[in-house]
């Protein structure tokens, strides 16, 4: 150990020995449960829509289909796990049962379900196979129940179907191990028969049955709808909302979308999409390319929200090749492109510390306890990288530690041109939150700067990341327009 090493030893020894901790800011209201931090960290969720519909090429079947049809003959919950997992996705969810009321667990209050079909002879469960396979996989089960019952009588009789609908969430929520999401929507056909959901009911019981899950619906309570069925986020997006400003069936989009930086509820925001033009599987749909994928990326995940993308089982009870594919070239392009944060080679330095274990230094490690926090009652507060050589990228990020309140409003980069040594605004951006991922034209500089403009309360910042996305630099025609187009968007929202 040479004489350096050493003293670098003993000073951090004698620091962590002697000098008690500065404490933390104190966190501005609404702040996140451990469920919804827990659930932000995953990043990314995998739907499975599976069931009759798979078989009879149907999106919202009539509740009529024959149970015989149900017949998946090489169904292997473990690999569609395992595709899951190895592509990046913390949690899968699966269609327990869909608007046609066809159970995928032998439900004990109605034959039209697994039972009836000749799928393992009326003997199968994909709840449990699922649950068994992602258990021993580590990721996390959630489960969507389909208000909307085309199949059971007892639908349009309010009081019949919320005991009915109620003891099919209870069979759910007890005999599968952890829950770690329930997923509700509002999806009714035209002029179906009219009944009175008991929601506050339904969440009650939810959280007694599985405290660690969150409540997915279009007004939460734990976690909202978008409002598109695109995955993309506003590009001012908010975990903050009124959960009474929203209802279930009948959200005002754009709400959905921005959040509420008034909001007194914490209800951040999931992004559901298809990899193919259907929820359900169709021999004649093909998935989406991977341009599209990414884009949707950045338009979720970096917008603070989680990216729910469906990868629906074919009939075989498998998920296809080509969406096997796809979801590689997915997980490899993202690793390619965030693998390399360029920002780990610069000098960090900010307007202001708190001090103590608050320096701006701290923005270069992953984790939400650390971060940088700005002396007190400042005006100005501005993050500086400075590089040894010029760095191209075309790809910010920046994080909040959210367990500490969603802060900044609108932020800027700027960058000294190489030339001229004038300072050049490259991309500002609103919210921040758990992440958010600018994408701007390719540009080159030795010195950047990080100016917060606008916040509730001081900003801290867990993480700055600073890329080159060569797949989106590369020419490649299509992804040109979408970056364009999305870059456009900032401008324009950001003006307004
Ligand atoms: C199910 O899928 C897993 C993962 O792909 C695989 O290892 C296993 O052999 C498959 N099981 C069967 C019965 O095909
Ligand atoms: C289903 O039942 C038939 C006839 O009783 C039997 O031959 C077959 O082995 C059974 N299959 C399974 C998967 O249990
Ligand atoms: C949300 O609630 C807060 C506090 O009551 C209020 O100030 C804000 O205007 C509400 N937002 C909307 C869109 O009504
Ligand atoms: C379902 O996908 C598997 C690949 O995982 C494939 O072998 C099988 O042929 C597919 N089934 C159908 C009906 O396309
Ligand atoms: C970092 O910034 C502070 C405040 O702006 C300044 O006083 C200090 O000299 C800077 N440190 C270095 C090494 O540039
Ligand atoms: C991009 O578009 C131009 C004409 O619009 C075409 O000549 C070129 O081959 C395209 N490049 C790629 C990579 O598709």
């Amino acid at each position: 150990m040479s004489l350096l090493t050493l003293l670098f030893f003993s000073s951090l020894l004698s620091l962590s020995n002697s000098t008690p901790l500065k404490p933390h800011p104190l966190p501005i209201t609404p702040l996140p449960s451990s469920q919804q931090l827990q659930w932000q960290l995953g990043s990314m969720a995998m739907f499975l829509h599976f069931g009759p519909n798979t078989f009879t090429d149907s999106e919202w079947g009539t509740g009529k289909a024959d149970p015989s049809v149900f017949n998946p003959a090489h169904l292997n919950a473990t690999q569609w796990v395992q595709i899951a997992k190895d592509s990046g996705f913390s949690r899968v969810i699966l269609t327990a049962k869909h608007h046609d009321g066809f159970c995928l667990w032998p439900s004990d209050y109605t034959d039209y379900s697994v039972k009836s079909s000749p799928w393992r002879n009326g003997t199968g469960d994909v709840v449990a196979e699922l649950a068994s396979a992602a258990a021993e996989a580590g990721i996390g089960l959630g489960l969507y129940l389909s208000p909307w019952d085309r199949h059971d009588e007892a639908y349009g009789k309010t009081l019949e179907y919320n005991e009915f609908y109620l003891s099919q969430m209870t069979e759910l929520l007890t005999k599968y191990g952890e829950i770690k999401e329930v997923w509700l929507d509002g999806a009714k056909g035209e002029g179906e028969k009219d009944m009175e959901y008991y929601f506050t009911t339904w969440f009650s019981l939810i959280h007694q049955l599985q405290p660690g899950a969150v409540i997915f619906s279009d007004a939460g309570p734990d976690v909202r709808w978008i409002g598109d069925e695109a995955g993309v986020a506003g590009s001012t997006c908010w975990s903050l909302f009124n959960r009474t400003d929203a209802k279930i069936g009948d959200t005002d989009p754009l709400y959905s979308q921005q959040g509420d930086g008034f909001g007194q509820d914490w209800v951040p925001a999931e992004c559901d999409v298809s990899i193919r033009p259907g929820w359900f599987w169709h021999a004649l749909e093909s998935p989406k390319p991977v341009a599209k994928l990414l884009d949707i990326y950045y338009n979720s995940v970096g917008r603070n929200c989680l990216f729910l993308l469906n990868v629906p089982p074919n009939s075989s009870g498998l998920i296809s090749e080509q969406d096997i594919k796809v979801l590689k070239e997915f997980r490899e392009l993202k690793n390619s492109i965030f693998a390399n944060n360029l920002a780990r080679k610069a000098f960090i330095n900010s307007s202001s510390v708190r001090g103590g274990q608050f320096g701006a230094e701290n923005v270069l490690e992953e984790g939400l306890d650390k971060y940088w926090a700005p002396e007190e009652k400042q005006k100005e507060w501005e993050l500086y990288l400075e590089f040894r050589d010029p760095v191209s990228f075309n790809v910010l990020e920046v994080r909040e530690p959210i367990q500490m309140g969603q802060r900044v409003a609108s932020f800027h980069l700027e960058m000294r041109n190489v030339k001229s040594g004038k300072w050049e605004r490259v991309v500002r951006g609103t919210t921040v939150g758990f992440k958010r991922l600018l994408r701007f034209p390719r540009c080159e500089s030795r010195s950047l700067k990080l100016v917060v403009e606008k916040v509730r309360a001081d900003p801290l910042i867990s993480y700055i990341g600073i890329y080159m996305d060569k797949f989106s630099d590369s020419g490649r025609n299509s992804s040109k327009i979408t970056i364009t187009r999305t870059l456009q968007e900032e401008l324009v929202l950001n003006d307004s």
